[in-house]
């Protein structure tokens, strides 16, 4: 058999033709494609903590490829693993994932993995070790289903989306990224993935969001690196009035503060003075025709009016239907033999 062994930890491990590649075979495999490309194939997932969408769209996308998906929940069908290197192991965690990784990597092919940051301090939980002593330890392809720092899966579908709206060519096309509130805030990841990929596809990014919400340092380097590097460009605005004017998209997306890393009181105190940050009929007239993108789950008329998520211009839906398809082309290409 022969055995890839690309991971897949952040959108930027494909290369600009191997993403071109997945999102082609996700429009063929939406235009009827069935190709089994993972007969005999079996895929692990293992899930540090919950998920509706990248759960079973991802065990469906293995089941339609003619593979088998096997899944496993962390504190039901197996234990605590510790990932630090070279620690006496007398604490909780009876396992090492050095040890994991390379026993599941004698029955899967591939493993998919949604860690569980710590929470406590973004300095550590930045460095994504959870995932990446998976991958460093795997004879699989390792992919991430959702770290702190990166979302790739969900940028993949994304970016099916806006070519499926705009066509292949994004360059040029003004998307606002703006931060809702809400009290229970998802971690950075998809924004973070969606700033990059969307500054390498060409499109000008404006990100909007109250003080104290910054991205992490390191992300933001980067996005403007790109900035430098190509046609696109990327600016940070106080206001989602300012972001969303002239916009193509809006892409809404509530996100916890990393000053306050680790602290829920004070998360849930900022929402309070924050429900002026709801996206709703006024805020998208403000844009050229915009659409609304947001990754879900979305929690209704504190982040996006009725109204809104259920118009004409919303692409929710499409959005998360489309995480069928590109998980689809992914898995064909990472495991379709020496991709
Ligand atoms: N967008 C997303 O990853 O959804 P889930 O957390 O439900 O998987």
């Amino acid at each position: 058999m022969t055995r890839s062994t690309q991971s897949l930890i952040r959108l930027r491990d494909l290369s600009e033709s191997r993403l071109e590649d997945v999102l082609d075979l996700a429009q063929r495999f939406k235009a009827g494609s069935q190709r089994a490309e993972l007969t005999g194939k079996s895929v692990g997932f293992l899930f540090f903590r919950g998920s509706l969408r990248t759960r079973t769209s991802f065990e469906v996308a293995v089941q339609q490829l003619g593979g088998r998906g096997v899944h496993l929940s962390a504190g039901s069908d197996f234990w605590e693993l510790e990932a630090r290197d070279g620690v006496v192991m007398d604490g909780t965690a009876p396992e090492h994932v050095r040890d994991a990784a390379a026993v599941l990597s004698t029955y899967c092919d591939a493993l998919a993995i949604r860690p569980k940051p710590a929470g406590k301090a973004w300095e550590v939980d930045r460095r994504d070790e959870g995932i990446r002593a998976w991958a460093s330890n795997s004879q699989v392809p390792v992919i991430n289903m959702e770290s702190a720092l990166w979302h790739p899966l969900q940028v993949l579908a994304d970016l099916l989306t806006l070519r499926e709206t705009f066509g292949k060519d994004i360059k040029g096309r003004r998307l606002a990224i703006v931060w809702t509130p809400s009290p229970t805030p998802a971690g950075p990841a998809v924004v973070h993935s969606l700033l990059h990929a969307a500054l390498r596809a060409g499109a000008n990014v404006s990100l909007a969001h109250p003080p104290g919400y910054e991205l992490d340092g390191g992300v933001l380097s980067e996005a403007r690196q790109l900035t430098a590097e190509g046609d696109a460009t990327f600016e940070e605005v106080s206001s989602a009035d300012a972001a969303a004017r002239g916009a193509d998209v809006i892409y809404a997306r509530s996100w916890g503060a990393l000053e306050s890393y680790g602290q829920p009181t004070m998360a849930a105190h900022r929402v309070a003075q924050s429900r002026d940050w709801l996206v709703d009929e006024k805020l998208m007239s403000l844009g050229d025709d915009a659409r609304l993108m947001h990754p879900m789950p979305v929690r209704r008329n504190l982040e996006v009016t009725d109204e809104v998520l259920d118009g004409p211009r919303s692409l929710v839906y499409r959005q998360a239907a489309n995480r069928l398809p590109t998980q689809k082309g992914l898995l064909s290409l990472l495991l379709r033999g020496g991709a």
